[in-house]
């Protein structure tokens, strides 16, 4: 059994931190998004993975995620020159996937459950495909399936004007070596791309072995700047633990679940957890509340911030206001006069979001 993540694509949801980078490695909790997916394989005991990556931010991918040892796995990356759909990227990766049945995983999207039990029934019962549902309030922006009552597949259909029912596939798929001759028989969508729910539709159409399985607990897929903070929350929530090996000053004090990294210091800070901050920080009289994430490197002075993300470089000084469920660029500066300011001067980049509330 192998596996490939999908850590290509073009990432337009998440500007503008994904003009600067691959929306896979945007952190949750300061870890990148694409290596819960990484652990999450390996927790299944398949080691043999291959990662899909784009020509403008596969180079950041493979750098900062490695040759899988890390992981106890190994890596293979393979170039998708152009995003032209899910099913595209399979048949990029068909020479590293031979003719193995494989997990394909959506580099940007986190599950709660696990996905051992899944491999195995997949497995046992020799199925051609075997897709992961959950019910959703709003199945027109999703891929929607319609299941019988032993979990076959009937029909699968791409954000549907009339949903057939409201069980969104979740970003993870198990495929038979079948799924490379659907994928040779389907032509581009509307869109242009080469879209998975056409091929395992003609799966279905050829009478293969197709069934869904619904999961329980959270599903996140951290397209856009709400989910990533949702995301952030949750995993905070579920999988924090504490753990400060910065340096705190007598003035400071934290509660709950806080991780502070090495060569950090906190100087007059409240924290309330749960909290993580990465390695290298400077934060001066600072309250940081529950649900925040602070990557390497990121100076705060005089900051009073929740339920936000600030990744890694980024500085903040004076703002005499709380920042709420906001998401910080890397090395963005934001600055405020000692007094409240006459006037406001930015240099905000391009798709950036600012709210003065
Ligand atoms: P999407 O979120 O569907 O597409 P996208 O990355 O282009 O994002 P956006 O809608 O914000 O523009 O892709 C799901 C995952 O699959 C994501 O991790 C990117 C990856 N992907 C590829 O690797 N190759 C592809 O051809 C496509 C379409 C996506």
């Amino acid at each position: 059994m192998k596996a490939i993540i999908l850590s290509g694509g073009k990432g337009t949801r998440l500007r503008p931190l994904t003009y600067t980078g691959a929306k896979q490695l945007v952190p949750v909790a300061n870890k990148p998004i694409l290596w819960y997916g990484i652990e999450a394989i390996v927790a299944a005991g398949i080691t043999d993975i291959g990662i899909i990556i784009s020509p403008e931010t596969g180079d950041e991918v493979r750098t900062k995620t490695g040759d899988g040892d890390r992981f106890g796995a190994n890596i293979t990356y393979i170039l998708q020159e152009k995003p032209a759909g899910l099913a595209h990227a399979v048949k990029v990766a068909r020479p590293f996937l031979g003719d193995s049945p494989f997990v394909m995983y959506l580099g940007d999207n986190l599950i709660q459950s696990e996905l051992g039990e899944f491999l195995n029934s997949f497995k046992e019962q020799h199925m051609d495909a075997m897709i992961l549902l959950r019910p959703v309030p709003n199945p027109t922006s999703f891929g929607v399936a319609q299941v019988d009552d032993q979990g076959r597949v009937l029909h699968l259909v791409e954000k549907p004007k009339v949903p057939p029912s409201n069980l969104a596939l979740v970003g993870i798929y198990f495929f038979a070596n079948t799924i490379h001759a659907a994928i040779d028989r389907i032509q581009p969508s509307a869109r242009g791309e080469l879209e998975i729910t056409d091929a395992i539709q003609d799966l279905i159409n050829h009478q293969t072995h197709v069934e869904a399985r619904q999961i329980e607990g959270w599903w996140l897929d951290t397209g856009k700047k709400d989910d990533l903070l949702e995301a952030n929350q949750i995993i905070l929530d579920t999988r924090l633990k504490s753990d400060i090996a910065g340096e705190v000053d007598e003035q400071s004090k934290t509660f709950g679940r806080v991780h502070i990294g090495t060569g950090s210091r906190l100087i007059n800070c409240t924290v309330r957890g749960p909290v993580t901050i990465g390695n290298n920080c400077y934060l001066e009289n600072c309250f940081i509340g529950p649900y925040s994430s602070i990557a390497d490197q990121v100076t705060l002075i005089d900051i009073d911030l929740e339920h936000s993300v600030v990744l890694q470089g980024a500085k903040m000084t004076g703002i005499h206001q709380r920042i709420v469920d906001s998401v910080i660029g890397q090395r963005a500066q934001l600055r405020a006069a000692p007094q409240r300011p006459k006037a406001l001067r930015f240099m905000i980049g391009d798709d950036s979001q600012i709210e003065l509330t």
